[in-house]
């Protein structure tokens, strides 16, 4: 299924060491050696041939009504895709408390050594060296965190199990009904302690079981991408509104050229670096200039934004798949 979210299935499952960055290629090291690389560097040569693929694959935009037809009935979707996959994608998320310890317990915060990473801070910027950011929370004693996004819970149900601070609360929404109903009936769905709901982030105003300004932590993970980029920044307004003075989002999605971006075939661009899946389900790939951008024009100061490119490799088939990813901290 080409350009499908099983590309972000396939990275999680793949990959079931604890934390990115701690296989590096050099030269000399046989590729096929190991089924995954981090922090990859791309030529200009590299990036050159990926920008003539996005060229070639953008080159015909699906005419308007059908791109209408998309975003209306996006939700529709996103319910098929739940109803046919239920809760059986997105798994693993082991990385989860290593790239974003600010969801881990207090306690457990302490003991989590900041990952090193060899990342460029800016898109044209050189490699260097640096560690994850933790950053503190407004509260200290247990955190009130939504999810946005949340599908069937991957990674609300890990936060539930690892965080036990007793004043963590967890709010979170997807706007496919289908998903927030498979996610209410996992065992692990506790009501005094989370709360899932429908929501459509994209819509004028917001109906929420939670406050204005009541939120420490707003949790965007490969969710941005699904909507339609004219949209992202309502979105992320809202998101400045629910955030507590202080308070901070954690994001990740899909960088451009991704290997899911290049894989894309002519026919199913909607717009710049925006695509329609087989399914029916769309996604954006992302720079981190644009990521900067975005939160930065809506009142947030940025703590971390990395670029995370890794080298998976397929040993049978002698094949090399190289992806992108963009993760990003900000601050209200
Ligand atoms: C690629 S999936 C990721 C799901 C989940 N965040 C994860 O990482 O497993 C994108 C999710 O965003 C949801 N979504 C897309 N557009 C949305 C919107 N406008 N409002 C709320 N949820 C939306 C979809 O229903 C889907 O569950």
């Amino acid at each position: 299924m080409e350009g499908n979210t099983p590309e972000l299935q396939q990275h999680e499952s793949n990959d079931k060491r604890p934390q990115f960055g701690n296989r590096l290629l050099s030269n000399g090291d046989n590729v096929f050696q190991h089924n995954a690389w981090d922090n990859v560097t791309w030529d200009e040569e590299q990036q050159k041939l990926a920008q003539q693929k996005v060229n070639e694959n953008s080159n015909v935009i699906l005419s308007n009504e059908k791109i209408q037809e998309y975003e209306h009935q996006a939700d529709k979707y996103w319910d098929k895709f739940y109803g046919i996959h239920e809760n059986k994608f997105f798994k693993d998320r082991h990385w989860l408390f290593t790239e974003f310890p600010e969801l881990a317990s207090s306690a457990v915060k302490q003991n989590i050594t900041q990952p090193l990473r060899f990342v460029t801070e800016n898109t044209n910027d050189d490699k260097k060296e640096t560690h994850i950011k933790i950053l503190d929370l407004p509260s200290n004693n247990g955190s009130k965190i939504l999810e946005i996004g949340c599908g069937v819970g991957n990674t609300v149900f890990p936060i539930l199990l690892y965080n036990t601070d007793p004043n963590l609360f967890v709010y979170c929404c997807d706007f496919s009904a289908k998903a927030i109903d498979i996610l209410k009936q996992n065992p692990a769905y506790d009501i005094s302690r989370c709360k899932a709901f429908v929501l459509d982030v994209t819509q004028e105003s917001w109906e929420t079981p939670f406050e204005l300004e009541s939120l420490d932590i707003i949790v965007l993970i490969f969710v941005l991408s699904a909507i339609h980029p004219e949209k992202m920044k309502h979105v992320i307004q809202q998101v400045h509104k629910y955030l507590k003075p202080g308070g901070i989002v954690l994001f990740r999605d899909y960088g451009r050229y991704d290997l899911a971006q290049l894989r894309f075939k002519k026919g199913s661009c909607l717009a710049e670096n925006f695509y329609a899946r087989g399914d029916g389900t769309r996604v954006y790939f992302f720079t981190q200039d644009e990521v900067r951008e975005l939160f930065t024009d809506c009142g947030f100061m940025e703590e971390q934004n990395l670029v995370d490119r890794r080298l998976q490799v397929n040993r049978g088939k002698q094949l090399k798949m190289y992806r992108v990813w963009i993760q990003s901290k900000y601050r209200k």
